[in-house]
């Protein structure tokens, strides 16, 4: 099955497929035994700074090895894209989906950018998910909005705001309501960014309403780092001794969010 399939699946039994960044060998491992254990599809998210980190062969053969090795359903969407020959360079190494984030853009140039992206991409099969309306601004997106910039751009999925923010913040409150009519508005896969700390009750109710992708990434950072932090402090060098409990940090994590998106046993 394709991610596109997934994601229908995804629409029509109302669960939502995770996507959990990495920029390291051991946060991977994490994601994938995640999802090998809890018979879960999974997007692994890199960033456009997490993939130069990692760099994009070495992300493309350890994820191609990894997926045969760990038995797994497992697609790479670049997070935020915003460099348009970047994306491009991710889409040609073999990247599934990659997310054109134009939202810091006038409305006019992120539709513009959008439609070139996915002219590229669908030539070569890849999905594209947009995003209105940066997260980090206070406007939430409206559903008139989010049905022009999806007829103007054909983009696969939509990020848009709808009260969620990046990283780790007090009282997250999503507007449902507002979610609700985008949903009514639209027929693309609808997509949450800024997934940490937002409770599972909201999560889940979200997803009731239409979310399809959720995204998460700093809480498998606290994870990974709170471990390391620990492990670092004993006398051991020996980094197959100290970064195995790094490794089991990010898969429980990953494991608790499957379960509560519900897309556990979906594969
Ligand atoms: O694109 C990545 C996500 O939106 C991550 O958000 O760090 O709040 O989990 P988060
Ligand atoms: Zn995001």
């Amino acid at each position: 099955m394709t991610l596109k399939d997934y994601l229908k699946k995804a629409q029509k039994q109302k669960f939502a497929i995770g996507q959990f960044n990495f920029s390291t060998l051991e946060q991977l491992r994490g994601i994938l035994a995640a999802a090998r254990k809890m018979k879960s599809p999974v997007i692994l998210g890199t960033s456009e700074e997490e993939s130069k980190f990692l760099g994009l062969e070495e992300i493309l053969a350890l994820v191609e090895i990894s997926k045969m090795k760990y038995k797994v359903s497992a697609f790479l969407n670049l997070d935020h894209g915003k460099d348009l020959d970047y994306i491009k360079k991710a889409i040609d190494f073999g990247y599934s989906a990659v997310h054109f984030d134009g939202s810091d853009l006038s409305l006019e140039k992120n539709m513009k950018y959008a439609k070139r992206i996915v002219e590229y991409a669908h030539k070569k099969g890849v999905l594209v998910e947009g995003e209105i309306d940066n997260i980090k601004e206070k406007s939430l997106t409206s559903p008139d909005k989010a049905k022009r910039f999806i007829e103007q751009t054909k983009v696969d999925s939509l990020a848009m705001a709808i009260g969620s923010a990046h990283g780790m913040y007090k009282n997250p409150k999503l507007d449902f309501e507002r979610l609700k009519q985008i949903k009514e508005n639209t027929n693309v896969f609808l997509v949450l960014h800024g997934g940490s700390g937002i409770p599972d009750m909201q999560i889940k109710k979200a997803i009731k309403l239409g979310i399809n992708k959720i995204n998460i990434n700093t809480e498998l950072r606290l994870a990974w780092k709170g471990t390391l932090a620990k492990s670092l402090k004993s006398q051991e060098v020996k980094p197959y001794k100290i970064l195995p409990q790094a490794q089991k940090a990010v898969q429980h994590k990953v494991e608790e969010k499957i379960e509560v998106f519900n897309s556990k046993n979906k594969l």
